[in-house]
Formats: C-alpha cells, structure tokens, sequence
C-alpha cells in the first residue's frame, strides 16, 4: 500500500504526526508537501495528491489542513476521486465501506494526533463494502462532467 500524503502550514504536524504513525507501521508513503509552516494555500497540495490518487499510483490520499474542509472541497473536484473529510473512526470506515473514499481529509484544528492515527488506521484497513453501494456510486461517477 503506498498512501499520498499533503497538507498546508496548518496541517503541517499533524501530517508529520501521521507520517510517524504510518512508518512505525510500515506502511508506505510519499510526502507531496508542504515541508515547513510557511503560509502555503491547500488547494495546491490537495490537487498534487488528489491527481497523484487519481494515477493510481496509491491506493489512498490523506490531506490535513486546519479544518479538512477544504482539501474535501479541492480533493473531489477530480475525477475518481471520493475525499471524505472524517473526525472520529465510525466515519472513517463508513467513509470506506458505503463510499469507497480513496482519500481522507483531517483537520488539525479540529482533532489531535491520537484521534488522527485512530482514523487513519481504520480507513487504510476497511474494505468497500460493494452490493447496494455500488450503485450509488455509479450515481455518484455519472455527474463526473463536472469535474476536471
Ligand atoms: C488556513 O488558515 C485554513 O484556512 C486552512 O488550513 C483550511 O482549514 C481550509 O479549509
């Protein structure tokens, strides 16, 4: 498994808090920014990881900004891409089995390291529940003419 991972300045420790939790698990990752707290703006790290998800190249994308709120936003203006922004593990792995979420997005003014590490623990290791759902999101995929 190989997990895209972005945030903004305000999501910054959070996302190194993450990074901790994913190596000490080994699961793998690519850090796709930012690398510092400098001022940055979330929709450029939520589109690196939103296009990188989109590739295939990893199975899922975590981004962390102040509130998740708007890496969701960004995150599902691309195609293929089901962000689903998660406080506490039930939704996080609802996230997965109803909506096929591929990316996760967290706020780092909303929730702290041990609640992060809970949700994403969850979220990496819940399968799509398929059946019913998947006719949802066939609804879901065919107003994709909306999105880039
Ligand atoms: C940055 O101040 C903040 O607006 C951003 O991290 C995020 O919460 C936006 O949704």
């Amino acid at each position: 498994m190989l997990i895209a991972l972005g945030s903004d300045h305000a999501g910054y420790q959070l996302k190194e808090q993450v990074i901790s939790y994913l190596k000490s698990s080994g699961i793998t990752y690519k850090d796709y920014g930012v690398f510092n707290e400098e001022s940055s703006d979330y929709p450029d790290q939520a589109a690196r990881v939103a296009q990188a998800v989109k590739s295939g190249v990893h199975t899922f994308g975590i981004l962390i900004c102040g509130t998740g709120i708007g890496m969701s936003i960004v995150a599902n203006k691309h195609r293929g891409i089901r962000a689903a922004l998660c406080s506490e593990p039930y939704s996080a792995r609802l996230a997965r089995e109803h909506n096929n979420a591929n990316v996760l997005t967290m706020g780092s003014r909303v929730i702290g390291p041990g609640l992060a590490e809970a949700i994403v623990s969850i979220f990496i290791s819940t399968d799509f529940a398929g059946g019913r759902h998947e006719r949802r999101l066939g609804k879901i995929e065919q107003l994709n003419h909306y999105q880039v």
